[in-house]
Parts: C-alpha cells; sequence; structure tokens
C-alpha cells in the first residue's frame, strides 16, 4: 500500500490508539500457561500480537473473544483457557512468529524447557535479527537450541533446564522475558541481572522478586513457579501515542488527546524528552490497572521545540521511540545528539540507517553514527518519496514528518504501520483533515 500525506497546519482530535504491543504479547503467553481462565480486556488487532495468538492457539490453547463482554473502549475481550505450563501441546509445524521478535525470544523461553521439539520461524526481516542473545542464556541453562548462523529459525528440542543467574550482555526487555520465562520450567532459581534496566512487563506482571544490588536489578523467578489464571487490562500504547505526541508538538497548532496511555517508568522517556525540547504535553488521570499505571495526555503546539542529547540508560527506556524523536529533532532549533542506540541497528530494519535516508530525503541535516544520530534541526523540510523499508515505526515516523513538510510526501509499503497499529492512517487522517490520500 503506498500513501500520500500532505501537510498539515493544524491538527485536533482524539484518536484511538492500539493496545499496548509489550503488554498484550506478554498477557496472552501468561494466560495460556495460568491455571484455568484469563480474561483479556483491550487485546489488540495488530499483527504482532496476533502472531503470539497464533502460535498459542497451535500450542492447544483456546483463545475466543467474546463480543458480549465489551472492554471500555468497546473491543471484545478475549478469553484463554489456561492449560498450566504443562498442558501445552507438541505443535504439528514450525510455529510463525511472523514479524514479532517478541513472540519469538519471549516463546523461546516458555518452550524451551517443554518435553517436546518445537520451531519458532518468521518473515524475512525477523529471520536477519540476532537470536544467538537468547540461545546463549538458553544453553547455560540446558536447552537445545538449533539456529542457522545464529538467526531463526529457531529449533528447539525441549527438555529439562537449571537455573542460572545471567548477566545481560545486552540491554534487551525480550532476552530478559526470555530468560525468566524458561526459569519457570527449570529446577531452582533463575535469575536474570540488569546493568541498565529495561522494560519491566514481565516481572511487574508476574509479580517477581526484583531487588537493587550495586545498582544493578537482580529478577528472579522460581522453577515450577504457577501462574493464577486473571483478568489483564492492556493500556493504551505509549509507542503508538508518540507519533502523535510527535506530531501535535512540530504542528503550528494543536490540541489531541489520547486517553488510557500505559506510562510504566521503564517506557515513558520519550514523555520526559519531548518536555525538555520544550513540547507542551499534559498528563491527567492517572491509574493503575493489572499493576500497570496509565493515564489521559493532552498535547497542544508549543511553538517551538529546542534540540536535546539522549544517551546513556535512558536509551533502552525509549528505544522504539527513538525514528519519530528523530523527526522532532529535525523540526528543533539547534542540534541534536542520539547515542548509545547501536541496537537500533537489528530493530525490524536498521532504523538509524532508515530514519537518517528518510529524513535526508526530505531535506533534513541528518548524519549517521554507529550507535545513533546527530541532527541539525530547523531546515525546513519538504515532500519526499519513501520507502518504508516493511518497518511499521519508519513508515509512521516519515508519516509525521511528511505532516511538517511542504508538498506531498509519497510512503511506499504503508502497511507496515498494521504490525502495531492498524488503524494509524485513518487516525492521522482524522486529526490532520484529510491529509492522507491512500493509492
Ligand atoms: C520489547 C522490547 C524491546 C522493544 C520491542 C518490544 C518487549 O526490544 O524494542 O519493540 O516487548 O520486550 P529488546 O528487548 O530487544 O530491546
Amino acid at each position: 500500500m503506498t500513501v500520500t500525506v500532505h501537510p498539515a497546519a493544524a491538527l485536533a482530535g482524539s484518536p484511538r490508539l492500539p493496545a499496548d504491543k509489550s503488554v498484550a504479547h506478554r498477557a496472552a503467553l501468561f494466560a495460556a500457561v495460568a491455571d484455568g481462565e484469563s480474561e483479556i480486556v483491550g487485546f489488540s488487532d495488530a499483527a504482532d500480537p496476533q502472531s503470539t495468538l497464533a502460535c498459542l492457539r497451535a500450542l492447544g490453547v483456546e483463545i475466543e473473544p467474546r463480543a458480549d463482554v465489551l472492554g471500555p473502549d468497546g473491543t471484545p475481550s478475549l478469553f484463554v483457557q489456561g492449560r498450566g505450563l504443562d498442558g501445552l501441546r507438541p505443535p504439528t509445524d514450525p510455529l510463525d512468529c511472523g514479524n514479532s521478535g517478541t513472540t519469538m525470544r519471549l516463546l523461546a523461553g516458555l518452550l524451551a524447557g517443554r518435553p517436546f521439539p518445537s520451531t519458532l520461524a518468521g518473515d524475512a526481516s525477523l529471520s536477519a535479527r540476532p537470536m544467538g542473545r537468547i540461545a546463549d542464556p538458553l544453553r547455560l541453562m540446558g536447552a537445545d537450541v538449533g539456529l542457522t548462523d545464529g538467526h531463526a529459525p529457531v529449533a528447539l528440542r525441549g527438555g529439562p533446564l537449571s537455573g542460572v543467574t545471567y548477566r545481560l550482555p545486552v540491554a534487551s526487555a525480550q532476552v530478559k522475558g526470555a530468560v525468566l520465562l524458561a526459569g519457570l520450567s527449570a529446577s531452582g532459581t533463575t535469575t536474570v541481572v540488569e546493568p541498565v534496566a529495561t522494560r519491566d512487563h514481565t516481572e511487574r506482571m508476574l509479580e517477581l522478586d526484583v531487588m537493587e544490588l550495586g545498582g544493578e536489578r537482580h529478577v528472579s523467578v522460581e522453577g515450577g513457579a504457577r501462574i493464577p489464571a486473571r483478568q489483564w487490562v492492556v493500556p493504551r500504547d505509549l509507542s503508538a501515542a508518540a507519533f502523535f505526541l510527535v506530531a501535535g508538538s512540530i504542528a503550528e497548532a494543536a490540541t489531541i488527546s489520547l486517553a488510557g496511555v500505559g506510562l510504566n517508568p521503564t517506557r515513558s522517556g520519550a514523555l520526559d524528552v519531548l518536555r525538555a525540547m520544550g513540547a507542551d504535553v499534559r498528563v491527567g488521570n492517572e491509574r493503575e490497572r493489572a499493576g500497570e499505571p496509565l493515564a489521559d495526555l493532552r498535547v497542544d503546539a508549543p511553538g517551538g521545540l529546542e534540540g536535546v542529547e539522549i544517551g546513556g540508560a535512558l536509551v533502552p527506556n525509549l528505544i522504539d521511540e527513538i525514528p519519530v524523536l528523530a523527526v522532532a529533532a529535525a523540526f528543533a532549533q539547534g542540534r541534536t545528539v542520539i547515542r548509545d542506540a547501536a541496537e537500533l541497528r537489528v530493530k525490524e530494519t536498521d532504523r538509524i540507517e532508515a530514519t537518517a535516508t528518510f529524513l535526508r530525503a526530505m531535506g533534513a541535516d541528518v548524519q549517521e553514527r554507529p550507535d545513533g544520530l546527530v541532527i541539525q534541526g530547523g531546515r525546513p523540510l519538504h515532500g519526499a518519496h519513501v520507502d518504508a523499508r516493511d518497518d511499521h515505526r519508519i513508515a509512521m515516523a516519515a508519516a509525521v514528518a511528511a505532516l511538517g513538510a511542504s508538498g506531498p510526501t509519497v510512503i511506499e509499503g504503508a502497511q507496515a504501520a498494521a504490525v502495531s497499529f492498524p488503524g494509524f492512517w485513518d487516525a492521522l487522517n482524522e486529526i490532520a483533515s484529510g491529509s492522507v490520500e491512500y493509492l
């Protein structure tokens, strides 16, 4: 799908955001191995969480939406018949994780210690992403993990595991989650040590033990721990909200409201960075649902942004928002430096290169560094032809830049947005009063 996005000086509306992808994956996985029926309120119809559901169904888990039980936003609740960890059925075919790294890495952890073989496969992008980072700790636990040159398909033989203490060599919540989920099947205690904090949904949702020791986080799980069936409430995704927060912050006039957005402190760094740049984002009605904090957000046009420095321990906290923060930087006065973000090169595509490419095509002054970007903001951007590179966040970040550019921007591969945000183009069109043209 190709879309053309026309400039829009004034933005207004209350776009409906998709469910938080990270929480949705985990709610489905935990409900599947819980004892009894769980309800997931506000699940997502985005492609990535749907990949997790498809894999769980292939493992024998019954999952049904019930149109008679609606969440606060009108979406049917999902009912999952938890089979307990021991009740998963051997899959007959490779499990298709689609484009979803979280599905593949968390499921690899969950399945490594099951007494049956399984294979996890993905699309071309996922098959190019590093899987050695999960194979290494799982092998230390005794798992038999086959990879091809460090990549998917991930072939698990299944068998007994032993608990380990594993210090994460890269800041990755997916690796942390994989090791902790394998720990459920392992003998003894499994501990993940995080030198730099990553999103803490797994430990929050499973109520795991967390200790701070010498500036590091130690997260532990006991082998054989049972997961109780329960109700999960999935917040709206801050990573999706970020596109509108930036759109509103670079517009000449804007009032955009975003309801029920997850504000987990290990995820909300983009909000702090935007405010440091001068954005006018207000947070109200703060509450907590099923262990996750959420709030309603409102963004107004601030009348100018300033450059900022992003690096160090903040990076894992806003890693998925960097492409759109780079867009904000291109519209800000002064220099923005993004460092310590080499992980971006192994996301759905190389997001450092992809972001630099579309921003430059639109006239921005952007230099690529091995671990980030240097953006000299303030040059007027113009419309361009952009290839989304099959990456949802690149498609959506380019669309936000297009709203503030002069002339139309053609975005090829716009369908990629549906990986995390199926309603994105309509939502953008709604706030930008008809600026999106579908070809
Ligand atoms: C995720 C963790 C992050 C993030 C991804 C979702 C998760 O990846 O980029 O979109 O749900 O655990 P890493 O854990 O690989 O950094």
